[in-house]
C-alpha cells in the first residue's frame, strides 16, 4: 500500500493556537483527508515545540516551570485543533521521551561522523526567532522581526559543520523539493553567500535536551525540534512512514527548514523529505496580526464567525498558497452567504425537499452524465500542486451546473414520471458527488450531506448552512 506522510511545523506552546497556525494545520489536514480517501496509508503528525528560551523565560514570567506551563496549554491546542476537525495521527511534544532519545542519537551519529566540535560562540540571539542573529541582521541593535533588543553572548557552543552541506544543498534546490517553486531562488541565492558553521548548543540555561557527548550542553532548540518529524517515524508503527511526503510551513520559518533541516539530516545519513510546501502570512484586515496590536484570532473567534467549514473553506480558498492572504470577518461573511449558503446549501435543500415530495429512486440502468473520473482527476492535480482554492472552484462550478440543470429542467413542472425521476437522479447522484470532493476541505458539512443522500429515502432535513445577517 502507498503512504504519505504530512507533518505541521509543531507550534511554540507560549501562547494558545491562533488562525496562522491554524491555516497550516487544516492545509495538512486536507492533504491527509484526500490521500486517505485515494486509499494511502496517511501518518498526519503535528504537536508542540516545547524547549528553549522562549518558553522557559514565559513560564518564569508566570512563575511555574516550563514543564508546568507547557503541560497547562497542551489540552487547549488539542480542543482548538478538535474544534477545527483536524484528524492527526499523532500529536507529538518535544518533551516526549521517545523524541528526547532519538534526538540524542541523532546528535551522537552526527558527532561521531566529525561533524560537530567544540567552539566559542559569540553574537547574538533572538528569543523570539529562536535564532543566532549577526551584526548585520539587526535593525538599530534590535531584531528586525520582533522589535526587540537581541541578547549579547559568548559562550562555549558546539558547532555543526553547516557549511560543508552547501553543495549537496544546492542540489537538492534544483531538485524541486521547495514548493512554490519561485521560492527556491532566494534560498540558493542565499546558500550561494556561503554558509557559517552553526552553534547547536547551550549552556547559560537547562531547559532542552542534553548532549550525549557532554551533558553541560543543550541542545539548540531548532535542532531537537525539526527532529520531530524524524523522531515520530520511529515509534513502532510508523517506521515506514519515513521520509515524509510533505513538510507544510510558513516561510518565517523557511530558512530552518531549507538549510538546517536537510543538512542534519544529510550528516545523519537519513533519506530526506520529499517536498517543502511554503506558505504565506495572514494579515488582519490589513494589519499585521500580533499581540501588541490586539487583533490576533483564536480558534474560538474563528470558528464563532460561520462555523467551522466556513472557517476552513475562507482560508483555503480565499488566498493561492504560498502568497500571503487577508482575513477579514466580512469577508468570510460574504463567501459564507454566497458560496456555502446560496449555491451548495440551496443545491442541498432544494434537491433534498423534491426528493421528499415526489420520492426518489434509483435505477440501475441510469448513469450520471457527469464526467466524474475526470474531474477527480482535474483536482487530485490541484491538491497535488497545493492549489486548494482553484480545488475549491472547480468543484462549485459543479455545484453550478447542479443548480443551473435544476432551474433550466424543473423537475416540479415535470408530468411524465420516469422523466422526473431521472432528472431527480441526476440531481441526486451530483450531490453526492459534490460530498465526496468536498469531504477534505469541509468534512463536516460533507458528512451531512453524504448521509442525508444516502438511501433512497432522502427527507429535506435541516439547512446545512445558515444565513448570516
Ligand atoms: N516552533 C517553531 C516551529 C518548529 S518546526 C520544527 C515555530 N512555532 S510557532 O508557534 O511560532 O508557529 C509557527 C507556524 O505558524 C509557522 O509555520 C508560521 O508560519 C505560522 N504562522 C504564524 N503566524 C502566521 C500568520 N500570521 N499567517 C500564517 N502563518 C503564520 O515557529
Amino acid at each position: 500500500m502507498k503512504k504519505f506522510y504530512v507533518t505541521t511545523p509543531i507550534y511554540y506552546p507560549n501562547d494558545v493556537p491562533h488562525l496562522g497556525h491554524a491555516y497550516t494545520t487544516i492545509i495538512a489536514d486536507v492533504l491527509a483527508r484526500w490521500n486517505k480517501i485515494k486509499g494511502k496509508k496517511v501518518f498526519f503528525l503535528t504537536g508542540t515545540d516545547e524547549h528553549g528560551k522562549k518558553i522557559q523565560e514565559t513560564a518564569e514570567s508566570k512563575g511555574k516551570t516550563p514543564k508546568e506551563f507547557v503541560d497547562e496549554l497542551i489540552p487547549k491546542y488539542k480542543e482548538d485543533w478538535k474544534k477545527l476537525n483536524i484528524d492527526y495521527n499523532r500529536f507529538i511534544r518535544t518533551t516526549d521521551e521517545d523524541h528526547e532519545k532519538v534526538v540524542q542519537e541523532v546528535l551522537q551519529k552526527v558527532y561521531d561522523k566529525g561533524d560537530i566540535y567544540l567552539g566559542e560562540y559569540e553574537g547574538y540571539y533572538c528569543v523570539g526567532c529562536e535564532a543566532y542573529l549577526t551584526e548585520k541582521d539587526l535593525e538599530d541593535s534590535c531584531c528586525p522581526i520582533h522589535k526587540k533588543k537581541v541578547d549579547k553572548m559568548k559562550e562555549k557552543s558546539y558547532f555543526f559543520k553547516l557549511s560543508k552541506y552547501q553543495d549537496e544543498l544546492l542540489k537538492l534546490y534544483d531538485s524541486g523539493f521547495i514548493v512554490p517553486f519561485y521560492r527556491t531562488k532566494e534560498i540558493v541565492n542565499r546558500v550561494k553567500e556561503g554558509l557559517n558553521d552553526l552553534s547547536i548548543s547551550r549552556t547559560s540555561f537547562d531547559w532542552g535536551i542534553k548532549l550525549p557527548f557532554d551533558e553541560k550542553h543543550i541542545a539548540y532548540v531548532w535542532f531537537d525540534a525539526l527532529l520531530n518529524y524524524y523522531s515520530a517515524t520511529r515509534e513502532k508503527g510508523n517506521e515506514n512512514f519515513w521520509p515524509a511526503d510533505v513538510h507544510l510551513i510558513g516561510k518565517d520559518i523557511f530558512w530552518f527548514h531549507a538549510v538546517y533541516w536537510p543538512a542534519m539530516l544529510m550528516s545523519a545519513g537519513i533519506d530526506l523529505p520529499k517536498t517543502l510546501a511554503v506558505h504565506g502570512f495572514w494579515t488582519i484586515d490589513g494589519h499585521k496580526m500580533s499581540k501588541s496590536l490586539g487583533n490576533v484570532v483564536g480558534i474560538d473567534k474563528l470558528v464563532s464567525i460561520a462555523g467551522v467549514d466556513s472557517a476552513r473553506y475562507f482560508l483555503l480558498r480565499n488566498a493561492p498558497f504560498g502568497d500571503d492572504g487577508n482575513f477579514s470577518e466580512q469577508e468570510l461573511i460574504d463567501r459564507h452567504n454566497g458560496e456555502l449558503v446560496n449555491k451548495l446549501g440551496n443545491l442541498v435543500s432544494r434537491v433534498a425537499g423534491l426528493c421528499e415530495k415526489y420520492g426518489f429512486k434509483k435505477n440501475e440502468s441510469w448513469k450520471s452524465p457527469l464526467p466524474k473520473d475526470k474531474m477527480i482527476e482535474e483536482i487530485n492535480q490541484l491538491i497535488s500542486n497545493f492549489e486548494f482554492d482553484k480545488s475549491l472552484n472547480k468543484i462549485f462550478e459543479v455545484v453550478d451546473i447542479l443548480n443551473g440543470y435544476a432551474q433550466a429542467e424543473k423537475p416540479w413542472e415535470i408530468h411524465e414520471e420516469d422523466f422526473k425521476k431521472a432528472v431527480l437522479y441526476n440531481l441526486v447522484e451530483g450531490i453526492r458527488f459534490v460530498a465526496d470532493l468536498l469531504l477534505p476541505f469541509i468534512p463536516e458539512s460533507a458528512e451531512k450531506i453524504k448521509k442525508q443522500f444516502s438511501g433512497d429515502k432522502i427527507k429535506k432535513g435541516e439547512y446545512l448552512f445558515k444565513r448570516i445577517e
